[in-house]
């Protein structure tokens, strides 16, 4: 019998596999509803378009751990907190300062994400004050590691974060060494609030099993960011801007008949379908406005036009529609931000779902642990090492 032959199991006796997980619900939540046939995305009550128009992300992440929006006060009070922690500890400069400069920025954020478990808050003798603390010092941290190590790898100084700006604000003027006009910050922030929570995704199932081991915040984080890395996941729009430069790379191109190529051979198109979503993603919508707006002003309309013929070639052959991966790319592109950075940017904007999941996941806590179907060989003799 081959190991991976299934015609000799009875599945019916069998734990049902269901690949992927699709359809199955492991939790409850209050963090996020998706609508996938009406494309409907809502973050603890308020509609993600609501929010787009109104929030800022400081707003967005306090909604997300606390359920409700804050006051004036709060959010100030959240600001100064964030403020505080935007500076690194020496030894995580020091590990960017000497990290591989070829390296991948998010294996070097999962790494700095590690070390900051030595350098949390004081703990209280409230367990999940301690908690919000933690998640508060990696919202304000992640923007600085992303930043210092891309001038790091450039050859830049690490610049000190600005007092009293957001996080919008201060990742841009932190990588660029100047300080961000209004809409370039409200373009971050508005790509930063559009990432910030997506019900049971891959990096957040991660953390809530993480969590359910009672394992701390910083570990269940570190695993959030190794699956965000992936290409069918977070990876995806750091593909999507690669595929668009390959494409370029000879000058013009045929697009559609590239993508129907890529279709012949069974290659995915990045930044295109979702588990979820039966229709268009309602965060690509704004992602799409701001993406053509931004290429027309920075004379990026051919990706841009790229884009659109992409988009209609994947409804047009199979019938799928754009994820939030496929115009944050043209996004950051136009705004000046090397490719290899765009899945950081997206976890240091997920942060805030990812803790507001391993609270949740805390305070009403069960381990997860499914089951795997065996499809192995049972009861084997033993062969005697010099005789395999
Ligand atoms: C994110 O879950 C979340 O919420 C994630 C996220 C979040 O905010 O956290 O929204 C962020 O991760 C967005 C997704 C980014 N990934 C990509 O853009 C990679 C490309 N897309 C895919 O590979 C795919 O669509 C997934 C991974 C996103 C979803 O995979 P599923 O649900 O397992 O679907 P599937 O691979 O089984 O595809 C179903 C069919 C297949 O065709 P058939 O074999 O049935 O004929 O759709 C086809 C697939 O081939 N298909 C694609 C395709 N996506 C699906 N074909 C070509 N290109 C694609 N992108």
């Amino acid at each position: 019998m081959k190991a991976h032959d299934l015609s000799s199991y009875n599945l019916d006796e069998m734990p049902y596999i269901n690949k992927g997980l699709e359809g199955i619900v492991a939790f409850s939540t209050t963090k996020s509803f998706i609508d996938g046939q009406k494309g409907d995305l809502i973050y603890s009550g308020y509609n993600i378009h609501t929010l787009a128009e109104n929030a800022t992300f400081e707003e967005v992440c306090f909604l997300l751990w606390y359920d409700r929006l804050p006051t004036k006060k709060e959010l100030n009070e959240l600001t100064s907190h964030l403020d505080k922690h935007r500076h690194l500890p020496e030894e995580v400069m020091t590990y960017i300062r000497t990290a591989n400069p070829d390296a991948e920025p998010m294996a070097i954020l999962r790494s700095a994400v590690s070390m900051l478990s030595s350098y949390t808050v004081e703990p209280t003798s409230d367990e999940m004050q301690n908690i919000l603390n933690d998640a508060i010092l990696m919202t304000a941290k992640i923007p600085s590691i992303i930043a210092a190590y891309d001038r790091v790898r450039n050859g830049k100084e690490i610049l000190e974060p600005l007092p009293g700006e957001s996080t919008a604000a201060n990742f841009l003027y932190m990588l660029n060494g100047e300080k961000p006009g209004d809409a370039a910050i409200k373009t971050m922030d508005l790509c930063l609030i559009l990432h910030a929570e997506h019900g049971m995704n891959a990096s957040t199932f991660t953390t809530r099993t993480i969590a359910s081991t009672m394992s701390d915040i910083y570990s269940a984080v570190t695993g959030a960011i190794g699956s965000l890395k992936g290409p069918l996941h977070g990876g995806a729009n750091t593909a999507v801007m690669n595929m668009l430069l390959e494409m370029g790379k000879d000058g013009d191109v045929d697009v559609e008949a590239y993508i129907k190529d890529r279709l012949v051979k069974k290659e995915k198109v990045m930044g295109f379908g979702h588990r979820v979503y039966k229709t268009f993603d309602p965060r690509a919508h704004h992602l799409q406005k701001m993406s053509k707006k931004l290429s027309v002003e920075t004379g990026h309309e051919k990706l841009y036009d790229w884009s659109m013929t992409i988009l209609n070639t994947m409804k047009s052959e199979k019938n799928i529609d754009p994820n939030v991966d496929f115009f944050s790319a043209t996004v950051y592109y136009s705004i000046g931000i090397q490719p290899d950075l765009y899945t950081a940017i997206f976890a240091m904007s997920r942060i805030s779902g990812w803790t507001a999941h391993y609270m949740e996941q805390w305070a009403n806590n069960r381990l997860v642990r499914p089951r795997a179907l065996y499809i192995g060989e049972k009861n084997l003799d033993w062969t005697p090492i010099e005789n395999r």
